[in-house]
């Protein structure tokens, strides 16, 4: 089941390198300081500039974005998506265009990246390895992907996996691991129709979803070989990925796994489901590490899983499930997010009607604010 490392390029990345051209062929090209927003997110992409300029062939495989399209109206997040994706079938360089100087053209580049970062997977030292890459290909086989909603699973779980590398640069592997399985379960309840907007009780809908998903990765995982330790921590968060999340770490551990009882499904309270067999049976390495490691990446998980519907699966979500219960989602994901992952929603490009929906979701609260203030 090991891979080559050149099987890890064919695998997931598409993206050769990136980089801004400008119109005014006398311009200078961007100083590092002007680099420094995007490379700090993107550190392991390589930059052309003059170098693009000097390589007609890293320009033949390019896909060119001009910056003022990018921000337009008229063109839609569909488009842009067809046009990039393309990179998967002929791996080559992103870049930027524009007229208004390298600012930006790197606000620009910032946002696309920040859609399109699963096609150029960031690793670090806990995932650059071949047993990582085996997991990675791993989770690819078990995803259909000429089922769109599964393929759309598994996009977002790449894209939740990049993102707690961007907020958590050091993530260890089990977090590494939470973020590429944490929604596996969806493969077999929602692959062929979403169901979670039919939830009587949408909390206890994603705790049981959560559940579920814990014990399938940690088979799954332990079934590939992975190290028993991190296939328990890995479960350990994924089956708490979807509680809701205190503000202070202090205050979400109740208990030696951090999970408070009251936050559960009526079906998932049994003493039964709060001690599974197959999570933690080796010794759990995210018990041994402590309650405060847990909330830590569990806040991490949650920031990421969170980015990754707004940059990623928004505008989808709207259109398979309607204005209704897009709303409910909005409002139940902002809830969940700290305020550095409120921080990045500024380098996203959102769905105009998903920016609708924010929109009056904040003047709810404003006016909500306005009312207690009066009373
Ligand atoms: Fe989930
Ligand atoms: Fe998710």
């Amino acid at each position: 089941m090991s891979k080559s490392p050149s099987d890890w390029t064919e695998l997931v990345s598409s993206i050769a390198g990136i980089g801004v051209l400008l119109s005014d062929a006398t311009a200078p090209e961007p100083s590092p300081p002007e680099r420094a927003l995007v490379a700090r997110e993107f550190p392991h992409l390589s930059w052309a500039f003059s170098a693009a300029a000097a390589q007609p062939a890293a320009l033949h495989d390019a896909v060119l974005i001009d910056e003022a399209d990018w921000h337009s109206d008229a063109t839609d997040l569909y488009d842009w998506d067809a046009r990039v994706l393309s990179l998967q079938s002929r791996r080559g360089w992103l870049l930027v265009s524009s007229a208004h100087g390298s600012q930006p053209a790197l606000e620009a580049l910032l946002q696309i990246l920040t859609r399109y970062q699963r096609l150029a997977p960031r690793v670090n030292d806990a995932s650059r390895d071949d047993s990582f890459r085996c997991a990675v290909s791993l989770h690819r086989a078990l995803h259909d992907l000429n089922k769109p909603l599964v393929r759309a699973d598994y996009e977002h779980a790449l894209d939740v996996w990049q993102w707690v590398l961007r907020l958590e640069p050091c993530a260890g592997r089990a977090l590494q691991l939470a973020a590429l399985f944490h929604d596996i379960e969806r493969i077999s309840s929602e692959g062929d129709q979403r169901v979670e907007q039919h939830a009587i009780d949408y909390q206890s809908f994603k705790n049981a979803h959560a559940w579920v998903g814990a014990q399938l990765a940690a088979h799954t995982l332990a079934a590939a070989g992975m190290d028993a330790a991190d296939c328990d921590h890995a479960a350990e968060l994924i089956w708490q990925h979807e509680l809701p999340l205190a503000r202070k770490p202090d205050s979400f551990t109740d208990g030696a796994s951090g999970i408070r009882p009251a936050m559960l499904g009526p079906e998932l309270m049994s003493p039964d489901a709060l001690a599974p067999a197959d999570i933690g049976a080796h010794g759990s390495k995210a018990a041994s590490d402590g309650p405060a490691l847990i909330a830590r990446e569990l806040r991490v998980l949650a920031d990421a899983d969170a980015l990754s519907f707004f940059s990623l699966n928004s505008r989808g979500f709207f259109d398979y499930y309607g204005l209704e219960h897009t709303r409910k989602k909005v409002r139940y994901t902002l809830g969940r997010m700290s305020p550095v992952a409120l921080g990045y929603l500024q380098h996203v490009k959102l769905p105009s009607e998903v920016e609708r929906v924010m929109y009056e979701i904040s003047l709810d609260e404003h006016m909500g604010l306005q009312a207690g203030a009066a009373s």
